[in-house]
């Protein structure tokens, strides 16, 4: 048994929204990372939790009319069952908004404080005056104060890239009330990142980063340490400051305490000793996988804070890139904004952990999931060359050797050379280089299988008196066999096990020094994994664009991230679901169509002249394929009364007429019973 001890996290997924493909990048490259560890048999410890604190996830809340508890509740059952049908196998999955970590946190504050590092001022900043709230940045929303373009956030504009404080937006109003944001002052607290810029200097060149992550903190070091703001000011979901009534932690200060958090609380469960991972002089290992978009965070607050509480820093930060969905971004409207549920209701988990490992580097380049890939490298790889080996194998073993191995191994050379690639194959593992592992697993596979085709064991079971030959033939398969299960087993865990219960075998550990299975009895083969099939994927697709349509945005605001200097953003504040309020806003009246005319120059348009109840209105319809001009006039229909009148080519349309069905000729309007009036309201 190694002596190694090993602290492993990945970073805490935010309890405001749905896991999603892009997260299961990282989850799932540290799953296997974890399992790959523990199966060199050494003491490797894997913790995460929610991130519950900020304010997305009190105005969420609120919206939806209940506590951030109840809201951080729900979703951290979410976020357990997704994680665990991926086979993401926390040691202990903790939650940010815990005793553990209030503790914590006040304590590293206290020691900050009491070691210098916190200072405090007086600040001004947006106020939205109706929600009486500090308003954060991507709350704010106006025109650019360089191009004018409109509807662009309060700290830059995605049309030109200008970058700005709020203040300086033109037409500036809050995202929350609509009303127009005021200034105020009021006392923050900083932490004085400046302070540590020797340290970290040294910190982030001593081979703790990716060489690529490295450089790149050089130049912010280089430009300087800014002061970093912690405090917020109430109403704030999170963690009030000891000194400091209605001044609350900035959710970026306790989400990496959460880190450890999580792992004494997994201390107080198993009695494990949480100083030893922690202390300043710690021998045990202690890495934090991380999206490329939270590196600063990482690689500069973190190891401060810890190293000014006089604690221990991390052995490594590794960071991975960002998934792409064949080839460009993520996007609801594509319908390739998988979230890790639509996944898990069409296809096998273990193809898209197998996917992720054939694409993962140790480095910080995106990863692409490619749909047609996926399809063929599932399919050749897992089911074409793994599984294959164990079909071709077994039945002959069954039926002819009542399931009994042979006594000998026919070749022991060649089974030799597949332990022998053990060595290599956990080099690359350990270095993160999964992508290459898996090429040389696979490399193996194509050798096992050649094994098979050179000595065509089908030809030699028709043969009279070569049963001899068969048994050994048909056993080295199962042996080559169960050798590439335990090199996969880290990134398909639950193939493995079936395998192993096939091969009627304890739970493989790394097999440096595995021997052959003699004189074994194995069970009979059932299938362990099925191709891909492509119409899944497609009703993946068809599901994430539902997803879409049965979830308008309500706030539309930025999601929590990241200094300016970092580059990707994700939309994960965009709510999921209007509640009842929001619903109540909407004006839907009965309304006559009095006249009905087709547009010139608008192939689909009709342009209708409603009476909503003693007022007319104008309305352009995209409903020519399915009705002609004159079918309408006197109809009654379903329209939006309170949408905002809308510029289009022909005109103004003063609101919109609701109808159903897919398009082309079979578009419905509603068109209620000869009672209705025109004006009623619909609700
Ligand atoms: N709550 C913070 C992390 C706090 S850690 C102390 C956060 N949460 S997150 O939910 O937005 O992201 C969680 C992790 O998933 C991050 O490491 C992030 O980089 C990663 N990913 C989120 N979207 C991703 C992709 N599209 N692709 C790859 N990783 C992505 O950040
Ligand atoms: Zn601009």
């Amino acid at each position: 048994m190694s002596d190694r001890k090993i602290l492993v996290t990945s970073a805490l997924p935010y309890a405001n929204g749905p896991i999603h493909l892009g997260h299961l990048v990282e989850y799932i490259q540290t799953d296997i990372w974890v399992r790959f560890q523990k199966m060199r048999g050494h003491q490797c410890y894997y913790v995460c939790a929610d991130d519950t604190h900020g304010t997305p996830i009190m105005l969420r809340a609120d919206r939806e009319g209940i506590t951030p508890e109840q809201l951080i509740a729900g979703v951290e059952q979410q976020h357990r069952a997704d994680f665990s049908e991926f086979g993401v196998a926390f040691d202990h999955y903790h939650s940010t908004h815990s005793e553990e970590n209030k503790t914590l946190s006040s304590a590293i504050y206290k020691s900050l404080r009491d070691g210098g590092h916190i200072s405090s001022r007086s600040i001004t900043q947006a106020y939205d005056p109706v929600k009486n709230m500090f308003l954060p940045d991507r709350f704010i929303k106006g025109d650019c104060p360089k191009c004018g373009a409109t509807d662009q956030y309060g700290d830059n504009c995605e049309a030109c890239g200008a970058t700005y404080s709020p203040m300086e937006l033109k037409n500036a109003v809050s995202a929350i009330s609509g009303e127009k944001p005021i200034e105020k002052d009021s006392v923050h607290y900083f932490f004085n990142l400046g302070h540590f810029a020797e340290m970290l200097s040294d910190w982030t060149k001593a081979g703790h980063l990716q060489p690529e992550v490295s450089n790149k903190m050089a130049e912010w070091l280089e430009n300087g340490l800014q002061e970093w703001d912690i405090s917020r000011d109430a109403p704030y979901f999170g963690f009030e400051i000891p000194d400091a009534p209605g001044k609350y932690f900035y959710v970026w200060l306790d989400a990496p305490i959460g880190y450890m958090a999580s792992f004494k609380a997994l201390c107080d469960k198993q009695g494990l000793t949480f100083d030893e991972f922690w202390q300043k002089d710690s021998t045990a290992e202690l890495y934090h996988f991380i999206g490329k978009d939270i590196i600063y965070f990482h690689a500069l607050f973190w190891p401060a804070m810890l190293y000014g509480a006089d604690y221990r820093t991390p052995s490594a930060i590794f960071a991975h890139g960002f998934l792409t969905v064949n080839g460009e971004k993520m996007s609801k409207s594509r319908g390739t904004f998988i979230k890790a549920r639509t996944y898990l209701e069409h296809l096998n988990p273990e193809y898209l952990r197998y996917y992720f490992a054939a694409k993962l580097s140790a480095g910080v380049d995106d990863i692409d999931l490619s749909f047609d890939d996926f399809t063929q490298r599932v399919n050749s790889d897992l089911v074409g060359k793994v599984v294959n080996i164990a079909s071709r194998c077994s039945g002959f073993i069954t039926k002819r050797f009542d399931g009994l191995l042979a006594a000998e191994c026919a070749e022991p050379a060649l089974f030799q050379q597949f332990i022998d690639a053990n060595t290599s194959i956990a080099e690359l593992y350990e270095n993160r280089e999964f992508g290459k592992a898996m090429r040389e697993i696979m490399a193996l596979a194509d050798k096992a299988n050649q094994y098979i085709d050179d000595k065509k064991p089908w030809l030699i079971a028709k043969e009279e008196g070569k049963d001899a030959e068969l048994h050994a033939v048909c056993s080295m398969g199962v042996n080559l066999f169960r050798l590439l299960v335990a090199y996969l087993r880290p990134v398909i865990p639950t193939l493995a096990t079936n395998a192993e219960s096939f091969l009627n075998i304890e739970p493989q550990a790394w097999p440096s020094n595995a021997t052959a299975l003699l004189n074994h009895h194995i069970n009979s083969f059932t299938p362990l994994m099925t191709r891909v099939e492509a119409d899944k994927i497609a009703a993946i697709v068809e599901a994430s664009k539902e997803n879409l349509e049965k979830t308008p945005p309500v706030v539309k605001a930025k999601a929590e991230k990241k200094p300016a200097e970092n580059t990707v953003t994700s939309n994960e504040a965009i709510a999921e679901a209007i509640d009842i309020e929001d619903f109540a806003k909407i004006d839907l009246r009965i309304a006559r169509i009095i006249k009905a005319q087709s547009v010139e120059g608008a192939e689909k348009l009709l342009q209708l002249t409603v009476d909503i109840g003693g007022e007319t209105r104008n309305i352009f319809a995209g409903i020519k394929s399915a009705y002609s001009a004159e079918d309408l006039e006197g109809k009654l229909t379903v329209v939006v009364a309170n949408l905002k009148p809308r510029k289009m080519r022909f005109g103004v349309s003063e609101g919109m007429a609701l109808a159903a069905g897919p398009g082309g000729k079979e578009i419905w309007l509603l068109s209620p019973d000869e009672g209705a009036k025109s004006g009623m309201r619909v609700k």
